[in-house]
């Protein structure tokens, strides 16, 4: 079988594809024919080493988180699937004996870890991180769910966002960003969301965005959210000056959730603004499988269409890596293998 692996951690020139015997599944496993793999900013960080997870001795290392096929076969001890299923992956990884794993969120597991190996023919994974799907729910559309869409939802359920709340999404033209505008518009919450781009804005207000800012300027993005009232929540994966952006807008009490540093890994922040606002700063870190179940159902009921920007076939999957990184796409990039 076919797999793109990265050769180099240099970018997008770093993928090849090479062969690989066809996986055969453990006790525990199925080995999935994957339909559709979405790739995340985490791979792309990566491939462009930068990623404390992977170093040049790994390579070549096969990523891809989020994938989406059929199964063709089952380990001895499997119950949960059968062959000919249509299944998507949750590709969390836990030790099931801790603490979190015993009581949840599983998400917090001690020895959290995720599932890579989708941007493959073939993928070898534990059978019960497998979700069943409904006849009508697309490969393509559900492979976009896993990573970008169960994070969002995890924090958008942290800063327990519902009806009628403003929610502001820095950076929502990606694919936790775009997820952030779908979602919060399910909850009947408010979205402001900002991007460098008027074009991208255009089209995320198709998808549910209300308040468009263009822009990266804190100063500018605060002036106008202030004209538009006080924030209730924020998703954060910007990180940098984006998190004392996110406190000055939010609301007295209100929460902010934080999942990611595309714009830096340290963020200043003002202490007394933060403990005389009474305001919380919440880590997130992907959701449960309970979250992904959730997601599927929204799709499966009409409530929810993945915002799929583009589909590459795999030996097009350093072309794909590189619209990520030209900031060229909105919503989800998904590899056909
Ligand atoms: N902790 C977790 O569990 C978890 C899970 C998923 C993602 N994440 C993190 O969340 C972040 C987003 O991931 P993703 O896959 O959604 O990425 P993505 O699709 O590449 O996100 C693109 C978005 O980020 C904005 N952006 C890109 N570079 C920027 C910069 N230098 N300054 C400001 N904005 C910038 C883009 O703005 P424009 O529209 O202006 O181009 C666009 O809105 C990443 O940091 C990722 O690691 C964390
Ligand atoms: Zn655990």
């Amino acid at each position: 079988m076919r797999v793109a692996a990265f050769t180099d951690l240099t970018g997008p020139d770093g993928v090849s594809i090479i062969d690989r015997p066809t996986p055969e599944p453990d006790r525990h496993e199925a080995v999935v024919v994957v339909e559709a793999c979405s790739i995340n900013r985490h791979d792309l960080w990566i491939l462009e080493g930068d990623s404390a997870m992977v170093d040049t001795n790994d390579l070549p290392f096969v990523s891809g988180l989020d994938l989406a096929g059929t199964v063709e076969e089952i380990g001895e001890d499997v119950t949960a699937v059968e062959p000919g299923e249509r299944v998507v992956l949750c590709p969390n990884e836990t030790c099931g004996m801790c603490r979190y794993c015993r009581e949840g969120p599983e998400n917090l597991c001690e020895n959290y870890s995720l599932y890579h190996g989708g941007l493959a023919e073939t993928a070898r994974v534990r059978a019960d991180r497998l979700v069943s799907l409904p006849d009508d729910v697309g490969m393509v559309e559900v492979a976009a769910l896993p990573t970008a869409y169960m994070t969002a939802y995890h924090m958008l359920r942290r800063v327990k966002a519902g009806p009628t709340d403003l929610v502001f999404i820095p950076g929502c033209t990606g694919g936790v960003g775009v997820a952030g505008v779908q979602l919060a518009a399910t909850l009947g919450a408010h979205s402001i969301g900002t991007s460098t781009s008027r074009a991208k804005l255009d089209r995320l207000e198709s998808l549910g965005l209300e308040y468009a800012i263009e822009g990266t300027e804190p100063d500018e993005i605060r002036d106008v959210i202030s004209d538009i009232g006080p924030v209730d929540g924020v998703l954060n994966h910007l990180g940098g000056a984006y998190t004392q952006l996110g406190l000055d807008v939010l609301r007295r009490g209100g929460r902010m959730a934080v999942c990611g540093r595309t714009a830096g890994g340290t963020s200043e922040i003002d202490i007394p603004d933060l403990f005389l606002g009474h305001k919380r700063v919440i880590g997130s870190t992907m959701g449960t499988q309970g979250d992904l179940e959730t997601l599927v159902e929204l799709v499966a009921d009409g409530a929810l269409t993945p915002e799929v920007d583009e589909t590459y076939p795999l030996g097009k999957t350093g072309e794909a890596f590189a619209a990520m990184q030209d900031r060229e796409s909105v919503g989800k990039l998904v590899i056909t293998p």
